[in-house]
């Protein structure tokens, strides 16, 4: 059965799916945006657990529980900052969301929500981002049969609305 693909408008620390991904920063040592906001759901045990991932390079991914959150694990990735799009920017955030997919996998993971990695402090411009998001997503589950549900979590009615315009688009 392929995997059923949605978005939905929703703070991503509220969904009871196996794994939710946050958009982290190199260090994985917390910030703002979406980062702190699942840091404190999580609750300190995350940052502790995140102390021992030694960082995570752009474009990776690296699994920790989801401890006080609902979902079970959480994948931290590192969106790229956008410098205009001429510096890998598309094949490092394509990268975010199949290592994403990989790493939750390999977990078990069977659900996995994702925000929209790199549109916020890091300047990644919405539609693009959505296109790549989608995209990768599409090219990496053929590969991932254990994957049965993919979410977009939108924080915004505009996020959603793109979103739900892209997935119109999408044969199956
Ligand atoms: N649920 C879902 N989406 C959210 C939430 C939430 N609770 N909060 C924000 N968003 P950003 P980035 C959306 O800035 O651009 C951090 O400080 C937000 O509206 O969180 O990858 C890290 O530590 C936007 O659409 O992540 C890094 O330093 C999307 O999440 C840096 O920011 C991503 O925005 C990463 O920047």
């Amino acid at each position: 059965m392929p995997a059923t693909l949605d978005a939905l408008h929703a703070d991503i620390t509220t969904l009871a799916v196996d794994a939710i991904v946050n958009a982290a920063k190199p260090s994985l040592l917390g910030g703002g945006g979406v980062d702190g906001a699942i840091h404190r759901a999580a609750g300190p045990e995350l940052l502790q657990a995140c102390r021992l991932l030694d960082g995570c390079a752009t474009g990776e991914a690296k699994l920790t529980p989801g401890f006080r959150l609902p979902a079970r694990f959480v994948v931290h990735t590192v969106g790229p900052v956008w410098r205009g799009g001429l510096q890998g920017e598309a094949g490092l955030l394509a990268s975010c969301y199949r290592r994403s997919l990989e790493v939750a996998a390999a977990a078990g993971a069977r659900s996995i929500a994702f925000p929209a990695i790199s549109t916020g402090v890091y300047g990644y411009p919405a539609d693009a981002a959505a296109e790549v998001a989608l995209a990768a997503v599409q090219q990496a589950l053929p590969g991932l049969p254990g994957i049965e549900r993919v979410r977009f979590c939108c924080f915004s009615a505009a996020d959603l609305a793109r979103y739900l315009a892209l997935l119109a688009r999408t044969p199956g």
